[in-house]
């Protein structure tokens, strides 16, 4: 028999013991590292963390943030829905789907009455449960992952603060069918940075969420293996993560330009404050199709750099869904 009730912080260290043994993705594994459970739910205004039991024992944690959004034109409180954890011997027997309706029960009479998730590309799993929830999948966006690996020798770009860059990004790519209100700069900020022509912000989970490599596809394994030996090693190349290392990277969201030229030196230049700074990874954030996008793509290192789709998946809590075509990404849900 399940048991779900709610969270306290006396319950972190079994939360984290149980997200250790649920890893995500298929052809990239990763599992993470949290000071505690409920920090990344804490970044948030008003959260919520429920647990499920079965004989005493924590086999189940699912989390919620309450917060505005924008959807065609209309403020929500959304429920955004997150670190959905299930034991791995106790799968398959809808424990994920009676998590995911108790943290919907305990948002809408706090005033929710949307409610969303993100599922990264591959996660069969995830996808499963939302389709059992009958939740619709309501578009996404995705990532360049961009190997942090030599100098670009670019030039610096001034910095401002997050809200400025997020006004600018909206009028560049907006308007958002789907936006959620971002609060003030999210912990892990980085920085903001805006070249007039260009302009971006920088944001790492490392503090909150470390991501750590368990598996990465064969062909990434072999090309580990390859860019380790030499000669390959002696040359300024990118290097694959081993199982076990944490990923230092930075995301790069609410990246505008006024064309592919001026997204480019952006990037570069963000590339050169990440070498300083020992990141080896920076995630581009792209959602839709914006003009700049060819020429960033062909800019990346043509080796290893794949692009990681993401999904929204979406339930109006007061009737039929109008399905958002395009949303914009909050670094927070990330
Ligand atoms: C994703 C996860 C939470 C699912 O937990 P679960 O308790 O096994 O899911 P449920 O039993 O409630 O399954 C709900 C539906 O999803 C389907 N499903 C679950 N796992 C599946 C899988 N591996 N492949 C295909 N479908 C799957 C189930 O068949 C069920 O569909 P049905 O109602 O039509 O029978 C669990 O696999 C997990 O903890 N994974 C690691 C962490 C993770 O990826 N979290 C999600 C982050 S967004």
């Amino acid at each position: 028999m399940l048991e779900i009730s709610d969270y306290s912080p006396a319950l972190s260290d079994e939360c984290v013991a149980l997200e250790r043994v649920c890893p995500q993705g298929e052809r990239f594994r990763l599992s993470f590292r949290r000071p505690t459970f409920h920090a990344r739910a804490a970044t948030y205004e008003r959260w919520g963390l429920v647990v499920g039991r079965e004989g005493g024992r924590l086999v189940a944690t699912c989390a919620y943030a309450l917060r505005p959004a924008i959807l065609h034109g209309e403020t929500r409180t959304t429920a955004f829905g997150f670190d959905l954890r299930v034991h791995p011997d106790l799968r398959q027997r809808g424990i994920a789907g009676r998590m995911t309706r108790a943290v919907i029960e305990r948002a809408t009479p706090q005033g929710a009455d949307l409610f969303y998730t993100q599922v990264v590309g591959d996660n069969r799993a995830m996808f499963g449960v939302c389709r059992s929830l009958r939740m619709t999948l309501a578009g996404g966006y995705r990532t360049l992952v961009w190997p942090v690996f030599r100098r670009r020798g670019a030039r610096a770009a001034p910095e401002t603060t997050p809200a400025q860059i997020h006004d600018a990004y909206v009028r560049a790519e907006g308007p958002f069918d789907f936006h959620p209100i971002p609060g003030p700069a999210p912990a892990g900020h980085v920085v903001s940075l805006t070249t007039g022509a260009a302009g971006c912000s920088l944001w790492s989970n490392e503090a909150l969420l470390a991501e750590v490599v368990e598996r990465v596809p064969p062909a990434y394994r072999a090309a580990r293996l390859a860019l380790a030996a030499p000669p390959l090693r002696w040359l300024p190349l990118p290097r694959v993560p081993a199982p076990g290392e944490a990923l230092r990277s930075w995301f790069v969201y609410d990246l505008h330009a006024a064309d592919g030229h001026a997204a480019r030196a952006l990037l570069e230049h963000v590339n050169d404050r990440a070498l300083a700074s020992g990141i080896g990874y920076c995630y581009v954030v792209v959602s839709g199709e914006p003009s700049w996008w060819p020429e960033l793509r062909a800019a990346a290192p043509p080796l290893l750099s794949p692009i990681i789709p993401y999904s929204l998946l979406m339930t109006d809590l007061r009737g039929p869904l109008r399905v958002p075509a395009r949303m914009c990404v909050d670094a927070r849900d990330l």
